[in-house]
């Protein structure tokens, strides 16, 4: 049964998929030094208990991109979201356009644009990474557009793949990988009969649909790897800015001087963000990074914050460190490996009791309410 947002689906997860594709999900860069930060630092964010304050009327509602949002959470983008879950994709943004939520479509999805964007009652974000095939990025923009995807989120932080030694040993890459990953499929037959049988086509849909064939899982690692653009600056930013009229986000920042330069570029939001620790390992904790850059520019975008939030109660800490909205990563990615969309739903479910309990003890009766005054200055390093 699952009870605890944070750690039960996890173990669950774990114990329904196959372990290359669980290590892909669960692990980081490097000796996982940031991973492990990443939920520690959270964790000891303490908060400044409040009572006798009438808190019988709270809202959780917040504005964000031109969108009203029913709690400031939206999901992260995760690619290959559609090997955790049969069209894994497609499953996620029902549950979260059902909560009110937004849905990030990573660019290296399973469902193409066209598959999930339809299949939902509200406006989906899209992903974009930066990649030397500058006609793969302009046709997915086009595409996005079509779809009619509002928000479009940047990631700034992957010019060149992190190294991730789990996946080495898991079999997600490697020696013999293809085996492995064979065995390890048939001695999980529920994740084989819901995904390997009937979760197909397996590729990177937005692009297959782009190059007119086939992406396979094999060649996911070898074409991005091929693809990612070590030369990337703000100026090539630039581009995109004058074809993409909707609200654009940075994601990836974890500097100060970067939020600022991301003002002056114009974008609408940034996510602080260390990649969930997939990238360079030994970087701050989004918590540790996060009051410096809002110190910087709270009010001047959008400052939306990940990378180790598992609980309703990570998502206060997070607006109290400075953050106006939040993003899921592996937390709904383990959710729905768990149980598909209705994994989904319930863990949002929990994230909105999470978070109203500790709305409710530290006196914040809006999300606007929850700033650094809701931290116990005596306990954290982190509080002004
Ligand atoms: C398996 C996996 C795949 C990811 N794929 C992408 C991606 O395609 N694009 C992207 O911008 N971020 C990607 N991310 C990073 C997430 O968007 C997010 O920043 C990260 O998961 C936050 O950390 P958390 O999982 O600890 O919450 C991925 C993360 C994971 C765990």
């Amino acid at each position: 049964m699952i009870i605890s947002a944070s750690t039960d689906y996890r173990a669950a997860a774990q114990r329904k998929l196959p372990p290359f594709l669980f290590h892909y999900l669960d692990g980081g860069a490097y000796a996982e030094h940031t991973l492990k930060r990443n939920v520690a630092d959270l964790a000891e964010v303490a908060l400044r208990q409040r009572v006798l304050r009438d808190m019988s009327e709270l809202s959780l509602e917040t504005r964000l991109f031109n969108e009203t949002l029913a709690m400031p959470v939206a999901l992260a983008p995760v690619g290959l979201a559609g090997m955790y879950a049969r069209r894994g994709e497609v499953q996620a943004a029902r549950a979260a356009a059902a909560k009110g939520i937004p849905f990030t479509l990573s660019t290296v999805s399973v469902c193409p644009i066209e598959e999930v964007a339809p299949a939902i009652d509200r406006p989906m974000w899209f992903q974009l990474y930066v990649l030397k095939d500058r006609g793969f990025m302009k046709n997915a923009l086009e595409r996005a557009k079509a779809a009619g995807v509002t928000t479009l989120v940047f990631t700034v932080d992957m010019p060149v793949p992190g190294a991730r030694y789990r996946d080495a040993h898991s079999g997600m890459s490697g020696p013999n990988a293809p085996l492995r990953r064979f065995l390890q499929a048939m001695t999980h037959p529920s994740w084989a009969w819901d995904v390997g049988l009937h979760g197909r086509p397996h590729d990177l849909g937005n692009i297959s649909a782009y190059r007119g064939n086939r992406t396979g899982l094999a060649d996911y690692i070898g074409w991005l790897g091929a693809n990612f653009d070590p030369s990337i600056s703000w100026q090539d930013l630039e581009w995109i800015r004058e074809f993409w009229d909707g609200p654009m986000v940075i994601k990836g920042i974890l500097d100060p001087q970067d939020a600022r330069d991301a003002v002056s570029f114009g974008a609408d939001g940034i996510v602080v963000s260390n990649h969930g620790g997939r990238q360079l390992d030994g970087v701050l904790s989004s918590a540790r990074a996060l009051p410096a850059i809002a110190d910087a520019v709270k009010g001047e975008l959008a400052i939306l914050a990940d990378s180790g939030i598992r609980t309703g109660l990570d998502v206060v800490r997070m607006l109290a460190l400075g953050a106006d909205s939040v993003l899921l990563g592996r937390a709904y990615i383990y959710a729905l490996a768990t149980a598909g969309g209705a994994g989904v739903s319930n863990l949002l479910e929990l994230i909105e009791k999470e978070m109203r309990v500790a709305m409710v003890l530290t006196g914040a009766k809006s999300i606007g309410e929850i700033s650094a005054d809701s931290l116990a200055r005596e306990l954290n390093h982190t509080a002004p």
